[in-house]
């Protein structure tokens, strides 16, 4: 959490509307491993991470509403009765989808400001979008004593996302984001939102981030079409969601399936496995093992579900050629954004300096590194 955002909004809501607010810490996050497994009923394995969302919220009486979003320096005021999506890609659909589910559960709440304030790097695939929709229906929830659970809160989070934003998204975002604890991460089964918590200690060797500051376009389209392909692979299944399907499964409809998707549903059932098994590997210190899960969930992501991209897979190779990594994969939905890597820690530094190198001059841009720590899930700050 970081002490220096948090004041920010908080000294430029004092100033801004003269009361004093409540603060809300919402982290991003990471995933080990576990990538397009949550909407398909799956396995996740994420970890909400020191930076995030800070928010300062408070009650207005002047009789309309403002959110203001300090890192874009937009300031947008508006009426609560006359909500509807704002242009696709307006920060604000974030704001306001999450008062309309809250609306849509005939909760109320009354006119309120917001300002708020990220450090997560946007397009790195740390689920900025989902720290922020949690830090709006905590704070709406406490300010107004809504009585929502944490529970309903992400649900809430989720269809803003759905509903106002446009990307079908999983639920693993809000609920590490909800629910992370520090030091933790949290191996949750996406069907039932139960999760175990595992304790992240792997001693001589640590997670690492490598953004590679990209974001291609499209990424929200391209989501929204393998959440449907999987979702008609799964009828023609008659099961529920591909969780709940076989790769023998799979093979019985071949025919009735373009290659394409059969590649695509074969990576969700095996990413699925793998995910269960990198919970087994974590148990048993076996970071070898959970290493090559971790290269091989690249390697679908990129070969059969299609959602990497050249700069993701370049900084994979990097780290395939450094026998210090045991595992690197890109992390999130993919099309940009950071790849993961479990890497010695004797050997971070000396690889994030020759990957950087080898990054610039592929691409001529920079790649960015970040070392995280496993933080906290949304919460109020005294
Ligand atoms: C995005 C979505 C999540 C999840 C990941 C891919 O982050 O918001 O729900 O599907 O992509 O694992």
């Amino acid at each position: 959490m970081s002490k220096a955002l948090l004041k920010e909004v908080k000294n430029n809501f004092l100033e801004t509307f003269n009361a004093a607010p409540l603060l809300i810490f919402s982290p991003g996050r990471i995933n080990i491993i576990g990538e397009h497994t949550d909407y398909n009923d799956g396995f996740v394995f994420p970890a909400a991470v020191d930076k995030g969302i800070a928010a300062a919220i408070q009650k207005s009486d002047t009789g309309t509403s403002t959110a203001i979003a300090l890192d874009l320096e937009s300031t947008i005021n508006f009426e609560l009765n006359k909500i509807k999506p704002s242009k696709e890609g307006c920060w604000e659909n974030y704001v306001f989808g999450v008062f309309a589910e809250i609306q849509n559960r005939n909760k109320v709440i009354g006119d309120f400001n917001i300002i708020f304030r990220g450090n997560i790097p946007g397009g790195a695939g740390m689920s900025s979008s989902a720290a922020l929709e949690n830090s709006v229906v905590f704070g709406l929830n406490e300010l107004f004593n809504l009585g929502l659970t944490k529970d309903e809160m992400i649900l809430i989070s989720q269809k803003a996302e759905h509903n106002y934003v446009g990307v079908n998204c999983g639920i693993m975002d809000q609920y590490a984001s909800m629910f992370g604890i520090k030091d933790h991460a949290l191996h949750l089964d996406c069907r039932t939102l139960e999760s175990s918590s595992y304790k992240l200690d792997f001693k001589e060797h640590q997670l690492m981030l490598i953004n590679t500051n990209v974001k291609h376009s499209l990424s929200d389209s391209a989501y929204n079409d393998r959440r449907s392909a999987c979702e008609s692979i799964s009828k023609l299944l008659g099961v529920e969601a591909l969780r709940d399907a076989t790769e023998p499964d799979l093979e019985q409809i071949i025919d009735k399936v373009t290659p394409t998707n059969y590649q695509k549903a074969l990576f969700v059932i095996q990413e699925n496995a793998r995910t269960i098994k990198a919970a087994k590997a974590i148990e048993n210190n076996d970071l070898e093992l959970l290493g090559s899960l971790i290269y091989q969930s690249h390697a679908g992501l990129s070969d059969q579900y299609k959602v990497s991209c050249k700069e993701l897979d370049f900084l994979v190779a990097q780290a395939k050629k450094n026998k210090h990594v045991l595992g690197a994969r890109m992390m999130g939905g993919g099309f940009g954004g950071c790849t993961i890597n479990l890497i010695a820690k004797t050997a971070a530094k000396a690889f994030a300096e020759t990957a950087s190198k080898a990054y610039k001059n592929k691409f001529d841009k920079d790649c960015s590194v970040y070392f995280i720590e496993l933080s906290q899930g949304t919460h109020l700050v005294e």
